[in-house]
C-alpha cells in the first residue's frame, strides 16, 4: 500500500510552529511584514494573493497589499519596489507572476533586494543556492524537501530524477535535492527516452506542465513519486502531472493532487518570511 503524503496536514503543522515562532518575536518586539503586490486582476493571481495574505493573518504576519493597476508603467513598480527595498519595517516583497506584457519580469525580479527575496527568485537566491551559501530558497521545491523529510524518506544516495527545468521549480528542485546528497538528474521535453529515464528513479518529481502524463510504465515499483503538477480535467475536477490512479499501487509514496504540493508552497513562504528576520539589519 503506497503511503499518501498529505501535503495539507504537514504545511498545517508547519504553519502551527511558524505561529509560535512569530509570537515569540512579538513578545521581544519584533514584527514581520510581507508586502504582497499584485498588478491587474488575472483571477487566478487573486486567488493565490488573497491565500497567500490569509496565511499571513493566520500566522500573525503583517502583509501589506498593493493592487496595481494593470497599466501601470515598469518605472512606477520598480520605484514601489526600491521603496519597499528602503524600508525597514518591511521584510519581505512578493510580486505575483505573471506580470503584464509590457513589464519585463526579470527586471523586476532583480530589483527586489536579495534580502527581502521570500520567493526566492533573485538570481543572487538562485546563485546562493547553487553554491550552498545561505539565501532564500523557491518555495515549492523547498516544500518538496520538507515533504520528504517529514515522511521520513531519506534522499541521501537515492536516484533523483526531476522532470521540468523551469527556473521556479525544476532547478532549484535538482539543487535542493543535490544539496541533500541525492544523485540527480534533470529531464525535460527534449530528454531521449524519457521512460528508461523516468524508471530510475527512486524519487520522481514530476513538474512537466501536462495533465495526467506519468503514468505506471514511467514508475519503477517502489518509487516516491512527487506530483507538482495542477490541472483541471474535462470534468472542472483537479488532476496533476500524475495519473495517480494508474501508479498509485506501484509506487512506495505519493503526493495527491489537490492535497499534496500545492499548500506546501505557501507555508514555505511563510517561513521565508519569518527567517527574513534580522537579515535586514545585519
Ligand atoms: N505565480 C505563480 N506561482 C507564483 C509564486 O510562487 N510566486 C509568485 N510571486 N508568483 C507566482
Amino acid at each position: 500500500m503506497a503511503k499518501i503524503i498529505d501535503g495539507k496536514k504537514i504545511s498545517a503543522e508547519i504553519k502551527e510552529e511558524l505561529k509560535v515562532k512569530v509570537k515569540e518575536y512579538k513578545e521581544k518586539g519584533i514584527d514581520i511584514t510581507l508586502a504582497v503586490i499584485q498588478v491587474g486582476n488575472d483571477p487566478a493571481s487573486s486567488v493565490y494573493v488573497n491565500n497567500k495574505k490569509k496565511a499571513c493573518e493566520f500566522i500573525g504576519i503583517r502583509s501589506l497589499a498593493y493592487e496595481l493597476d494593470e497599466n501601470i508603467s515598469e518605472k512606477e513598480l520598480l520605484d514601489i519596489i526600491e521603496e519597499l527595498n528602503n524600508r525597514e519595517d518591511v521584510n519581505g516583497i512578493l510580486v505575483q507572476l505573471p506580470l503584464p506584457e509590457h513589464i519585463n519580469e526579470d527586471k523586476v525580479i532583480e530589483a527586489i533586494s536579495p534580502l527581502k527575496d521570500v520567493d526566492g527568485f533573485h538570481p543572487m537566491s538562485v546563485g546562493a543556492l547553487s553554491i550552498g551559501k545561505k539565501g532564500f530558497v523557491s518555495c515549492t521545491p523547498a516544500g518538496i524537501i520538507e515533504l520528504l523529510k517529514r515522511s521520513d524518506i531519506d534522499i541521501a544516495g537515492k536516484e533523483c530524477v526531476v522532470i521540468g527545468r523551469s527556473n521556479i521549480v525544476g532547478k532549484p528542485m535538482a539543487m535542493l535535492l543535490l544539496r541533500e546528497n541525492g544523485t540527480v538528474t534533470v529531464a525535460h521535453s527534449r530528454t531521449k527516452d524519457l521512460m528508461e529515464v523516468a524508471k530510475r528513479a527512486d524519487i520522481l518529481v514530476v513538474a512537466i506542465g501536462k495533465p495526467k502524463f506519468i503514468n505506471a510504465d514511467y514508475v519503477k515499483e517502489g518509487a516516491v513519486v512527487i506530483d507538482v503538477g495542477i490541472h483541471r480535467n474535462e470534468n472542472n475536477k483537479l488532476c496533476g502531472d500524475v495519473d495517480y490512479d494508474s501508479v498509485v499501487d506501484k509506487v512506495s509514496a505519493i503526493t495527491p493532487v489537490p492535497g499534496g504540493v500545492g499548500p506546501m508552497t505557501i507555508a514555505m513562504l511563510m517561513s521565508n518570511c519569518v527567517s527574513s528576520v534580522g537579515l535586514v539589519k545585519e
